[in-house]
């Protein structure tokens, strides 16, 4: 699967930000959702995964470490940004 195919489903980006997903350095298109941002780099497992993409589901939540401070927000509804650290993901989230 082309990951070209799937352009249209992202937010207009120029550039890819980094961001920690459980301790691995990963770079995602900025000015999009954690969950397009997810999909960036597993296509194919969370576009065909179960998620209502809509806040509805809590299937895409994630917890976001800030500081000594760790919060718990739904991927579908954050945008992300540089240097964001998430710690743990719900185990819908394939990547
Ligand atoms: S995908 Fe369902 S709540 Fe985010």
């Amino acid at each position: 699967m082309n990951l070209d195919d799937y352009k249209d489903i992202f937010e207009p980006f120029e550039k890819l930000v980094e961001i920690e997903i459980c301790g691995t350095r990963r770079e995602v298109p900025e000015n999009n959702s954690l969950l397009r941002c997810f999909q960036f780099l597993s296509i194919e497992t969370i576009s065909y995964g179960d998620f209502c993409w809509n806040g509805d589901c809590l299937n895409c939540q994630v917890w976001i470490k800030n500081g000594e401070k760790e919060k718990s927000a739904l991927s579908c509804r954050t945008k992300v940004e540089e240097g964001m650290k998430i710690i743990r993901l719900n185990h819908e989230i394939k990547l």
